[in-house]
């Protein structure tokens, strides 16, 4: 894979027009390539068409919004993994697993199970592909502080137990990079250096093959606040979005967002469990899985939205050992 490039590498930008779009939070080529001139131009402070020269640039550049032939997509396609989640319900609802090279978004309420889907998928993506892992590393970008090795710890030796071999938690611990995000801005340059973590990985025994962004929508959310922010937060989304699919694509990884719902039934909004983020991050995401509580430690997970599958439900129990059937 080629070496990445940063913002300075490209023609027209300084070091001072550099600083000013990572602070926007344009931080990546990808996120530049894929930005409109006018944005661009209003925040490094330069005309339309320096903006748009450095854009098409940053295009050029990231190999983005060129065409691809059908069989360099199949080709591309033919790589894509399965990350089985370890419980047979699960895996029958979603064809055997999430799918590396695109966005599985998983949305409900709080203690719904989202996290703790995330920690298993974290565990699962480290095992050989002969068990139905990816045999990779993980990053987790945490925006919650929710991120806890010993659920980790927990889960290895629940997943000791249901395989009969005895594996190493501190191993699995060592192959999961966890970065916090402090705000949106933030966030969306993790996946920048995401990038980075995964470049150096990749010739490696484990590169990187899950990413899980949790939660993709919390801090968005908590920053924009009224009606007239919302067009702002929605481009900001849509570029992380976009930035994220990126990088499954160019690492053939997993990408797994969580996202909450509207708590507070909104009697204009009707329906109480939409996901934040509206139509973009819908679009988005390749997959959509809804996760609601049942009984004790039972959750419900509805796949609402898949190109290729159909709609359905899973049952299954969160345990200190892990999710099972
Ligand atoms: P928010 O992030 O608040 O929106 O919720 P979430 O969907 O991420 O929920 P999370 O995955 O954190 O689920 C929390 C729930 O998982 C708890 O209420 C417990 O029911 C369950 N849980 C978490 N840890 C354990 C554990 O060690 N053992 C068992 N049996 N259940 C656990
Ligand atoms: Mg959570």
């Amino acid at each position: 894979m080629v070496e990445r490039k940063g913002l300075e590498d490209l023609p027209g930008v300084g070091p001072a027009t550099a600083e000013k779009l990572k602070e926007a939070g344009y931080g990546s080529i990808e996120a530049l390539a894929v930005s409109s001139s006018s944005e661009v131009a209003s925040i490094a402070d330069i005309g339309e068409s320096t903006a748009q020269k450095i854009i098409n640039a940053a295009r050029l550049a990231a190999d983005v919004g060129g065409f691809e032939t059908g069989d360099q997509v199949l080709e591309r396609r033919k790589l894509v993994g399965k990350l089985s989640f370890g419980t047979k319900a699960f895996d029958d609802l979603m064809g055997g697993g999430i799918e590396t090279q695109a966005i599985t978004e998983f949305y409900g309420e709080f203690g719904s199970g989202k996290t703790q889907v995330a920690h298993q998928m974290a565990v699962n993506a480290q095992l050989p592909i002969e068990e139905k892992g990816l045999e990779g590393s993980v990053i987790i970008i945490d925006t919650e502080n929710t991120f806890r090795p010993e659920r980790i710890t927990q889960m290895v030796k629940g997943l000791s137990v249901r395989m009969g071999t005895e594996y190493d938690p501190e191993i699995f611990l060592k192959n999961i990079h966890v970065a916090k995000a402090y705000n949106s801005n933030h966030q969306i340059l993790l996946v920048d250096t995401a990038m980075d973590l995964a470049n150096k990985l990749k010739d490696s025994d484990k590169p990187v093959r899950l990413i899980i962004v949790d939660s993709l929508t919390a801090h968005f959310r908590a920053e924009y606040v009224g009606r007239g922010t919302l067009a702002d937060r929605q481009q900001k989304l849509n570029k992380h979005m976009h930035e994220l699919m990126k990088f499954g694509t160019l690492y053939n990884a997993a990408i797994l967002v969580t996202n909450q719902v509207m708590s507070k039934p909104d009697a204009f909004f009707g329906d109480p469990t939409k996901p934040i983020g509206g139509h973009i991050v819908g679009h988005t995401a390749t997959f959509r899985l809804y996760l609601r509580k049942s009984k004790g430690e039972k959750r419900i997970a509805r796949l609402v939205d898949s190109p290729n599958l159909p709609e359905g439900e899973a049952i299954f129990s969160v345990t200190t050992e892990g999710l099972k059937d």
